[in-house]
C-alpha cells in the first residue's frame, strides 16, 4: 500500500484563500471542508456523485464553461471561484426553470420553510420566473402509512431513488417515464402501498423540497388531546437529542427535561420513557441471545428493534426469518406494558387510554399497524412532526423549565440511552451479557470497535473465557450483504445488529436534517453523554425494570415476559 506524503496534497485556491486538498477530492468537498457553502440538489456526500441539477457550478479561471463542482475534481494549482457574477446568473436561471415546473404551492407545503428550493431561491433573490413551465397535476400518493409523495413538487434531483436502491437497495421507486413526463414513482406506475418500501423513510430525508413527506398524524393528536381519553406519550431514546434543533439550538443539545415538560404543556396525562423498554428489551435480548449462545442455534441472531429492518427481512430474506431475537422493539414492549400492566394500575380500561409514540422513523408508523401488535399504541409522531405539534400549540420550548419523566414507566439506564445510535443496541445487549455468562459485574470492556459510523463494524469480545463474534451494520445495503452471507452459510458471527438507517435512529426518516457525518457524529455524542452521566449503566439493572418483572412479569424471559414482550415474523409479499 502506498503511503501517503506532503506530495499528496493539493493546492489550490477558492474564493483568494489558498487551500488544500488530496486526490480523489472535488472542488465542493474541499470547499465544504473550508466553510465555503455552495447551493446543491443533487450532490450528497454518501451517493454517487451525477451532476444533474447545475445547482453547483463554479467558475475556475482559464475555463471558459461553468462547470459543476460536485463532479470536477480539484487539479494544482486552479483558482475557483464559488460565487462570481456569472456564475450567481447561471445559478439563478438553473433555479428558474426548476421554479418554471414547480406548483409553487410554498405557504400550503408541509416544507415550507424548511424547504431547500425556497432556502434558495430566497438567496438567490428570485423575485421573477422568466420562464413558462408546464406544472404537473399529478394527486399526490397517500396510499402508504408512512410516506406522502407529491410529484408535483419534485426537481428529479433523483436523490430519493439513490437512496433507496443505492444505499437501501429496497428498489421501491424509480425514475418513471421519459423527458417532461419523467417522474418518480415505484415500478409500473403503483402506490406505494403496493411497493417493496420498507417506510424508512430515508426517501423523505434525501428530499430537498415537499416532494417525499411524512405521513402526518398531528390532526389526530390534537384530537386526541382535546378528548376525554387518558393521554400518555412515550418518547424513543434518540428524541432527546434532536428534538432540539427543530427549535434553533445546537446540534447535539439534550432536551430530555424540556421535552417532558413540553408533553405536559400540550395536554399529555403522563409521558414516559421508551429507555425504560430498551433496558427491557436487552433483558430480554441477552437471555434469548445467551441462551441461543449455549445451545449453538439459530445463530447469528439478530436485533429487532427497527421496523424498517424488520420489513426488508421479512420481504428478502424471509427463509431466515429464525436467525431474528423474537424480541419486540422496545417501542412495542413498553405499549404492550402501558396497556395491560400500567392500564391495570391505575385500574383504567385499556381503550379509554390513547398512546402517542414519538418516534424518530417513519416506520414506527407501519410497525403499530402490524396486525400483532393491534390495539396497543395509537399514534406515531416523528421528531419533526413533534415540533410541528408544539409550534402549532405555541408551545414555547427553548424557555421551558426541565421535567421528569413520569413513573412507574420513567426510569432508565445508561445502557437505554445508546439505544439511539449505531451500535447502542449491540453494546447494551453485551453489557448485560458478559456479566450474565461471566457471573461478574464486568467493568472494563472495551465496545470503541462498534461505536464509530462505519456503516459495517465488527469485533471479537472474550467473555468468561468465550469468544462472542459480534457484527453492527447500519443502512439495508449493508444488511442484505450479511444476509447474503447467512443464506449462504458463511456468517462467521454469533451476534448481529441491524439499523436501517445511516448512523440508527439519530439518523431516522422522522429526525430533522440535514443527516451529514458531522451531525450524526454530534448527536451520537450527546447519548454517549447522557449515558456516561448515568449513575447505572446496565439494563438489568434497572431497579424499575426488576419491580416490573417482581410485580407483573415474573422471571427474566418468563412466559408472560413472552406472551408480552415477544413477538413473530413471517414472509410479506409485495406488488
Ligand atoms: Fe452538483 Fe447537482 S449538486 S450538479
Amino acid at each position: 500500500m502506498q503511503r501517503r506524503n506532503k506530495m499528496s496534497k493539493i493546492k489550490l485556491t477558492i474564493n483568494n484563500m489558498e487551500v488544500e486538498g488530496k486526490p480523489g477530492d472535488m472542488i465542493i468537498d474541499v470547499a465544504r471542508r473550508n466553510g465555503i457553502e455552495i447551493p446543491h440538489f443533487c450532490w450528497n456526500d454518501r451517493m454517487e456523485r451525477i451532476g444533474a441539477c447545475r445547482l453547483c457550478i463554479v467558475e475556475v479561471k482559464g475555463m471558459q464553461k461553468l462547470i459543476a463542482s460536485c463532479c470536477t475534481p480539484i487539479k494544482e494549482g486552479i483558482v475557483v471561484n464559488t460565487h462570481s457574477p456569472r456564475v450567481l446568473e447561471a445559478r439563478r436561471t438553473n433555479m428558474e426553470l426548476l421554479l418554471a415546473n414547480h406548483d409553487l404551492n410554498c405557504v400550503t407545503c408541509k416544507e415550507n420553510l424548511s424547504c431547500k428550493l425556497q432556502k434558495y431561491a430566497e438567496e438567490l433573490m428570485i423575485q421573477d420566473i422568466r420562464f413558462d413551465g408546464e406544472k404537473r397535476t399529478e394527486n399526490p400518493d397517500d396510499s402508504s402509512v408512512s410516506i406522502r409523495r407529491d410529484n408535483n413538487k419534485c426537481i428529479l434531483c433523483e436523490q430519493c431513488v439513490r437512496v433507496c436502491n443505492d444505499i437501501q437497495t429496497v428498489y421501491a421507486i424509480g425514475l418513471q417515464k421519459r423527458g417532461f413526463h419523467t417522474k418518480v414513482s415505484p415500478p409500473f406506475g403503483l402506490d406505494m402501498n403496493k411497493s417493496a418500501c420498507v417506510n424508512c423513510g430515508q426517501c423523505v430525508v434525501a428530499c430537498p423540497t415537499g416532494a417525499l413527506t411524512e405521513k402526518s398524524d398531528i390532526q389526530g393528536v390534537i384530537n386526541a388531546l382535546n378528548s376525554d381519553k387518558y393521554l400518555i406519550a412515550q418518547t424513543a431514546p434518540s428524541i432527546r437529542a434532536t428534538l432540539g434543533e427543530c427549535f434553533g439550538m445546537p446540534v447535539g443539545t439534550p432536551v430530555t427535561g424540556k421535552m417532558v415538560t413540553a408533553l405536559k404543556e400540550a395536554g399529555f396525562h403522563q409521558v414516559f420513557d421508551t429507555d425504560l423498554a430498551a433496558d427491557i428489551c436487552i433483558i430480554e435480548e441477552a437471555t434469548e441471545f445467551i441462551k441461543r449462545f449455549k445451545e449453538k442455534k439459530d445463530l447469528p441472531m439478530i436485533t429487532t428493534c427497527c421496523p424498517a429492518w424488520i420489513k426488508f427481512g421479512e420481504q428478502f430474506f424471509f427463509d431466515e426469518l429464525h436467525h431474528m431475537s423474537s424480541c419486540r422493539s422496545p417501542q412495542a414492549i413498553l405499549a404492550s406494558l402501558i396497556k395491560t400492566y400500567y392500564a391495570e394500575k391505575i385500574k383504567k380500561n385499556p381503550k379509554d387510554i390513547i398512546l402517542v409514540d414519538i418516534m424518530p422513523c417513519t416506520a414506527k408508523k407501519f410497525e403499530i399497524l402490524r396486525p400483532e401488535f393491534s390495539g396497543e399504541a395509537d399514534y406515531v409522531l416523528t421528531t419533526v412532526e413533534l415540533a410541528k405539534l408544539l409550534k402549532q400549540l405555541n408551545v414555547d420550548f427553548s424557555s421551558l423549565k426541565d421535567s421528569k419523566f413520569d413513573n412507574p414507566l420513567g426510569e432508565s439506564t445508561g445502557a437505554a440511552a445508546i439505544f439511539g445510535h449505531t451500535g447502542g443496541v449491540m453494546e447494551a445487549a453485551l453489557r448485560t451479557a458478559a456479566d450474565w455468562i461471566s457471573g461478574k459485574d464486568l467493568k472494563k470492556i472495551d465496545y470503541k470497535a462498534i461505536r464509530s459510523m462505519d456503516t459495517m463494524k465488527e469485533a471479537e469480545i472474550e467473555i468468561g473465557g468465550e469468544k462472542v463474534k459480534v457484527c453492527v451494520v447500519h443502512t439495508l445495503g449493508e444488511a442484505r450483504k450479511l444476509m447474503e452471507q447467512i443464506k449462504e452459510g458463511k456468517s462467521p458471527y454469533h451476534f448481529i445488529e441491524i439499523m436501517a438507517c445511516y448512523g440508527g435512529c439519530i439518523g431516522g426518516g422522522g429526525q430533522p436534517p440535514p443527516h451529514n457525518k458531522k451531525t450524526l457524529a454530534k448527536r451520537t455524542k450527546a447519548l454517549i453523554d447522557v449515558d456516561e452521566k448515568m449513575d447505572v449503566r446496565k439494563s438489568h439493572k434497572n431497579p424499575s425494570a426488576i419491580k416490573i418483572y417482581k410485580e407483573y412479569l415474573g422471571e427474566f424471559g418468563s412466559k408472560r415476559a413472552h406472551k408480552l414482550l415477544h413477538t413473530h415474523y413471517s414472509k410479506k409479499d409485495y406488488i
